[in-house]
């Protein structure tokens, strides 16, 4: 595949003599692909099974003879009016039973029979019409999925969906525990949708339920989209692929799940706290190339500056720029920009685009040109290429709900507790593959995991791996609950202990935090072992119990009475591989938490992509192409070899970067 950079392209916003000067300048700014139709069903399809799809035909045609490859999306976020006035069952229904009203988007219930067959049509239309036709390349089904619906037809199907699951309410009342408060169910249709949190009643309904509810959404979501990815492989060639754009760590369903009946997985990436962080936004690439272990597409990224922010900055001059490149540096096949050309009305009017409403460049036109020329300049360099990586950080949608529900500490944010193994290794420019926890692990030297459901599934393969000489971290909350969201009748990590060789006595909500003194001494190559800085636990510390031929390598200082001078870090290698079981017992200060993850990288002899750069230039490797990029301050570089900068033309060994600059370079 070529390296694709695009827009989001709205014909049906204009009239169709002004198509011809946005097409021209997308072709002069070097892009390659648009995609089209998403929202557009009221146009497609004006009164119920009248479609006019002429125009979009014309759309496609004329971006084909400027050299555009074209994506469709489907309508399908966006029911029109006389669909939901006609058929008010298609409408989402909101946790107090209000259906939702007409005029936003993603306003569908994604569990109403009815919908789905209007969806399937529309989208079959599409497929006959354009399935072959050489100038469409793929498809996105529907756009960012989120709503959540309560209605009656949600409850049907949840109840049936329950059914099949657990075949009797006698093993459904046992998993769930249900005699606890009176919880027993005697029919299937006793057993309610658990309305978020407290909703007037104080207390929330049972952690299974809600665990068992979002795989639930997560199943509908699934042949939600299936519904639609049906008809258009029985009518598409199969060259034609098919993607969906999701949200980044956005956990409303299980991404893996939806993934598995893509082509590949894209997400849409927007900066609202202003600029890119280098740790933070690649997280998001690595999970998304992590969904189906694949490259991914960018479809939706800001030209500049969102409209939905608190305050809508926008990016440096420059950074535009890094962040494309930072996007393929993680295994991006394409970075689109949402959007091309804004409607003159609508909900996103202040939003940023390539062209303003006159129909010339805005500023930002010229930046994302620059990017466009050297896409095609140095594209050749990623065919076939991803990310190689030695370490795996495993992340869990399932994990993210079930602590969700039950934080114990109301700082316990799962997400920001898997970004604090992250960001050391970013820091470090250490490729990272972000996996589900399900993930096969051969050909990780470092596996981070924090499996807080715990099933023999993913403890055998965490055992496997360790047994086969790899290095694994076990975070805190680990094999604390089973798949019903149930605790595990053992002690943390429950079926890992073995391998661990070590226990939790205790846990503890911090308060205040707590001292570390960690026993370990620095194994940086090169300079004298002196004992890593100490440091804190805050939000959550854990009691470890080692075994005897455990090491501790952080005790607790004095604290509750209860940690204090317990083991809070421990290592425990396996006899003969060398294989070797981290538990970190406590989330660490960020200081501690990077100098433990430094260590533990050397141990696992993980190497940087490159070493010894400045701790502002990120840098990632895909074959032979190193990407290297700056933020916002000058920066020089030398490299250990010889290098071609194909941006610039240059070969040298050292190379100056100015804010938001990058190098892709190649050794010469
Ligand atoms: C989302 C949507 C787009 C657009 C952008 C604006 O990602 O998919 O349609 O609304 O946000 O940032």
């Amino acid at each position: 595949m070529p390296l694709h950079l695009g827009a989001a392209w709205y014909p049906e916003h204009w009239p169709e003599t002004r198509w011809g000067e946005d097409v021209k300048l997308m072709r002069d700014a070097g892009l390659t692909v648009v995609r089209v139709g998403e929202f557009a069903w009221s146009s497609l399809e004006p009164r119920e099974g009248a479609f006019n799809l002429g125009w979009l035909e014309r759309a496609i045609a004329l971006a084909a003879d400027h050299g555009l490859a074209v994506v469709i999306g489907t309508p399908t976020a966006a029911p029109p009016a006389w669909m939901t006035q006609a058929y008010p069952d298609v409408l989402a229904v909101n946790a107090d039973g209000r259906p939702a009203t007409h005029g936003t988007r993603c306003h569908y219930d994604v569990t109403s029979e009815r919908y789905l067959a209007f969806c399937r049509r529309i989208a079959e239309k599409l497929a006959i019409c354009f399935g072959h036709d050489a100038h469409v390349i793929g498809w996105q089904i529907d756009n960012e999925y989120n709503t959540v619906s309560y209605s009656e037809d949600a409850r049907r199907a949840f109840q049936n969906w329950l059914r099949q699951r657990y075949g009797s309410l006698d093993a459904l009342n046992a998993a769930w525990a249900t005699a606890y408060w009176s919880q027993t169910y005697s029919d299937w249709t006793q057993i309610p949708l658990p309305i978020q949190g407290t909703h007037g009643f104080g207390q929330p309904h049972n952690p299974a339920l809600r665990l068992k509810w979002r795989q639930f959404i997560t199943e509908a979501y699934r042949r939600f989209q299936l519904n639609q990815i049906e008809v258009i492989r029985a009518n598409a060639t199969p060259s034609q692929w098919i993607t969906h754009n999701f949200m980044g760590f956005f956990d409303g369903f299980d991404h893996y799940v939806l993934s598995a009946d893509l082509d590949f997985a894209s997400w849409d990436q927007y900066y609202p706290a202003g600029h890119l962080d280098f740790a933070h936004d690649s997280a998001g690439h690595d999970l998304t190339r992590g969904f189906k272990r694949k490259n991914f597409w960018l479809i939706e990224t800001q030209p500049g500056s969102v409209n939905w922010a608190p305050i809508n900055s926008a990016q440096d001059r420059g950074e535009t720029r890094a962040a494309a490149w930072n996007a393929v540096a993680h295994g991006a096949e394409a970075v689109c920009y949402w959007q091309w050309r804004n409607a003159l009305n609508g909900q996103e009017q202040y939003h940023g685009s390539l062209i303003a409403p006159d129909g010339d460049p805005r500023p930002i036109y010229a930046e994302i040109s620059r990017t466009g020329r050297e896409f095609r300049q140095a594209g050749h360099l990623f065919d076939d290429t991803s990310v190689e990586a030695s370490v795996a950080v495993l992340h869990s949608y399932e994990d993210r709900w079930a602590l969700d529900f039950q934080r114990h500490h109301a700082d316990f944010d799962p997400l920001q507790y898997l970004v604090s193994f992250y960001r050391p290794l970013s820091r470090r420019n250490i490729a990272v593959d972000v996996l589900s926890t399900r993930a096969m692990l051969d050909g990780y030297k470092l596996v981070i995991a924090a499996p807080h459901i715990l099933d023999e599934a993913i403890a055998n393969e965490l055992i496997r791996f360790v047994e086969g000489g790899g290095h694994l971290v076990l975070g805190v909350r680990s094999g604390m609950k089973t798949p019903d969201n149930a605790l595990r009748p053992q002690r943390q990590p429950a079926l890992l202990q073995a391998i661990a060789g070590a226990h939790v006595e205790e846990y503890y909500a911090l308060r205040e935090p707590v001292d570390i003194k960690s026993m370990i001494r620095s194994n940086e190559t090169g300079k004298r072992p002196k004992l890593l800085p100490a440091g804190t636990a805050h939000t959550w510390a854990e009691w470890l119990v080692p075994r005897r031929d455990t090491a501790v390598l952080a005790r607790y200082g004095a604290s509750n009475g209860w940690l204090d001078g317990q083991a809070a870090i421990t290592m425990h290698t396996h006899s003969p591989s060398g294989g070797t079981a981290y538990m970190v017992g406590a989330w660490l200060d960020d200081a501690l938490q990077d100098s433990l993850i430094g260590w533990i990288v050397a141990q696992a002899g993980v190497e940087p992509v490159l070493p010894g750069l400045p701790a502002s230039v990120h840098v990632m490797r895909r074959g032979q192409a190193y990407i290297l990029i700056n933020n916002a301050e000058p920066k020089s570089v030398t490299l250990p070899w010889r290098a071609k900068d194909h941006l610039s033309g240059k070969t040298a060994r050292r190379f100056m970067l100015e804010p938001w600059d990058v190098v892709v370079a190649t050794r010469v």
